[in-house]
Formats: C-alpha cells, sequence, structure tokens
C-alpha cells in the first residue's frame, strides 16, 4: 500500500500520526529480508534393512541434494540446504532391540550417510536412538558400556546428547527430550540440561534468533489429532507424556523471557504441523519414513522440511514428499 500526496491531504493533522506511523512499515517493506540459511531437517528416518528403508533413505538425501529448487515458492534465491538437521529416531528402534539388531541398524546409517550425503549433518536423540531401555525386551542389564545414550552418542560423535552451534547469523539449538520412565521415556529435559540451556541461551546475544530442534514437539496440537474421542465419564483428553514435553511450561516461560528464540522444530508424531504462539512458531516436520515404511501416516506422505531462516528473525517451512512409495 502506498499514501499518495493527495490522501495525505485529505487526512489533515489527524492523519499526521497515522502517517508517521506508516513510515517503519513502509521502510521496512522497502528493505527485503535476506535467506541466511537453509535447513534440511530431516526426522523420524527409522532405518531398518526391511521395507525399502535403505535405498528410501537413499533416495531422500539425493532430493534433498539435487531438487531444493521445487520447494521455493516464495523465496527468491533458490540453493542447495546448507546443512541437514536429521530430528531423531534415526534408526527403526534400539530402545528394544538386542546389541546384534542395534549395530546392524548404526551401521547402515553410516554407510548411508557416506555413500550418499555431502552436506555437513547435525543429529538429534529420538527416543527409538536409546539403547536397550526396555531391559526385558533388549535383554540388556543397564551396565553395558553402550547402554542408553551412550551409543548413539558415539554414533553421531558427541560427549553429550545435546548440544547447540551458530551459523549464517542464527544460534541453533540441539536439545535431548527422551527422559527415562517406568522403563519407558516421556518428553522432557533433566536437571543437567536445563542448567546448561538456560546458561547456553543466556550467552546468545539477544539480537541473534535462535531456533531449537527438539525429537518430541515442546508444543504442538497433533496429540489432539491423534487422541481419539475424550472418556465422557472423565471429560479428559489423554495425552501420553511421551506425545509432548511434560516441560514445556518451563519452556514457555523461558521464552516469554528471551524474545529472540523463534521456532521450535520436531518430530515425533510423524505428523506436520504448523503453530505460531507468543511469537514462536512451532513446527512439526512429518517423517522421512512417513508411516514406519509400511506408508503414509494419516495422510501425511514420506517427506522432509526446508526451513529458511531470515536475517530479519523470520522463517519459513516447506514439507517435502521426495517421492517414495512404500514397498512391500
Ligand atoms: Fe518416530
Amino acid at each position: 500500500m502506498t499514501t499518495t500526496r493527495r490522501d495525505f491531504l485529505l487526512t489533515g493533522a489527524a492523519g499526521l500520526s497515522l502517517a508517521a506511523a506508516a513510515v517503519p512499515t513502509l521502510a521496512a517493506a522497502a528493505v527485503p529480508r535476506t535467506r541466511r540459511l537453509r535447513i534440511a531437517h530431516l526426522t523420524d528416518i527409522h532405518l531398518q534393512p526391511e521395507l525399502g528403508a535403505a535405498r528410501g533413505f537413499a533416495a531422500c538425501l539425493a532430493h534433498v541434494q539435487t531438487q531444493p529448487t521445487a520447494v521455493d515458492r516464495d523465496v527468491a534465491d533458490n540453493g542447495t540446504p546448507n546443512l541437514i538437521i536429521t530430528g531423531g529416531d534415526t534408526i527403526m528402534d534400539a530402545f528394544e532391540a538386542d546389541m546384534a539388531r542395534t549395530k546392524l541398524q548404526w551401521e547402515l546409517w553410516r554407510k548411508l550417510k557416506a555413500d550418499h550425503c555431502g552436506l555437513e549433518v547435525h543429529s538429534v536423540v529420538g527416543n527409538h536412538d536409546v539403547w536397550g531401555w526396555s531391559r526385558a525386551k533388549a535383554g540388556t542389564t543397564g551396565t553395558e558400556p553402550l547402554y542408553g545414550k551412550r551409543w548413539v552418542c558415539d554414533e553421531f560423535g558427541r560427549d553429550l546428547s545435546y548440544t547447540s552451534f551458530d551459523r549464517g547469523g542464527w544460534h541453533i539449538v540441539l536439545l535431548d527430550s527422551v527422559f527415562p520412565h517406568e522403563q519407558s521415556y516421556i518428553g522432557r529435559l533433566d536437571d543437567a540440561q536445563w542448567d546448561w540451556l538456560e546458561r547456553d541461551l543466556a550467552a546468545v546475544d539477544p539480537a541473534t534468533p535462535v531456533i531449537i530442534f527438539s525429537h518430541i514437539p515442546i508444543l504442538s496440537a497433533t496429540p489432539l489429532a491423534v487422541a481419539g474421542p475424550s472418556k465422557p465419564e472423565t471429560a479428559l483428553i489423554n495425552i501420553p507424556g511421551g506425545q509432548i514435553h511434560v516441560d514445556g511450561d518451563r519452556f514457555l516461560k523461558l521464552f516469554t523471557s528471551r524474545r529472540n528464540i523463534k521456532a521450535c522444530a520436531s518430530g515425533h508424531m510423524h505428523l506436520v504441523e504448523q503453530l505460531d504462539y507468543q511469537g514462536v512458531r512451532y513446527l512439526c516436520n512429518g517423517a522421512v519414513s512417513a508411516g514406519w515404511w509400511k506408508g503414509l501416516n494419516r495422510d501425511t506422505d514420506f517427506g522432509y522440511a526446508v526451513i529458511d531462516l531470515f536475517d530479519d528473525g523470520t522463517i519459513e517451512r516447506h514439507y517435502v514428499p521426495y517421492g517414495w512409495t512404500a514397498t512391500t
């Protein structure tokens, strides 16, 4: 919208404040935002020797690296993603698997990455990446050197299951959502990770935008989509603590005090969602494996997210099906 000289004169003295208020908007519109970073977010790969998963993941990596322009509906400058962030549940399952089966799956991950990926990769830990917490099913004792998160941390080349780094003028945080609960898990950070996160964010310049990746969503309506009908006798909707973070309230309070946190991206639910709440964009980014390689998951296709991060702290997300269909 432009203001003509005639419009300005017609508004008279009362219009002065309106005209003045419009100046920053017009000035901002004249300076287009610039994309600083393009991330391909590949979550819930669930790599396994069966169901064509290895060929599917190779096809996904090829798509990421060769057909990035397909998503450029409203971004002027095309280009291959700068880096890949995998969002957890990298392999089909280590949680209930024995050592031999877990080893097989991680070997597949290493081989596919080496053979088919030329981009920088950073990885988030998912519940299925944790080895042997379901001890009865996995046959673990809890004393194995690679038990729990040690194995996946070794695969990701890190000491800790969470980390952060700076890229393209943004601060990028990779959290570990997986907290033990009765030989299973719930979504929350442990005390050490909370201490680390608060110190990590406090050290970021308030002018630097932040995006946080976690496997389990911090805030999401997707559990409502899969909850089914509420029970009339309780009038409650059932949302298990394994579906979204049970410490979400603490995140929301933290975000209120740090306005440079712009987005939180997750996986876990194998559904695609965008939720904007109090200045933060929450994105649930589907699944490379869709319905665990057996087909779509509630109409969510085999896909990955392209996340564009801009210099003004805004972001855009496109979910990109990479053309895979289930094999039987
Ligand atoms: Fe998953």
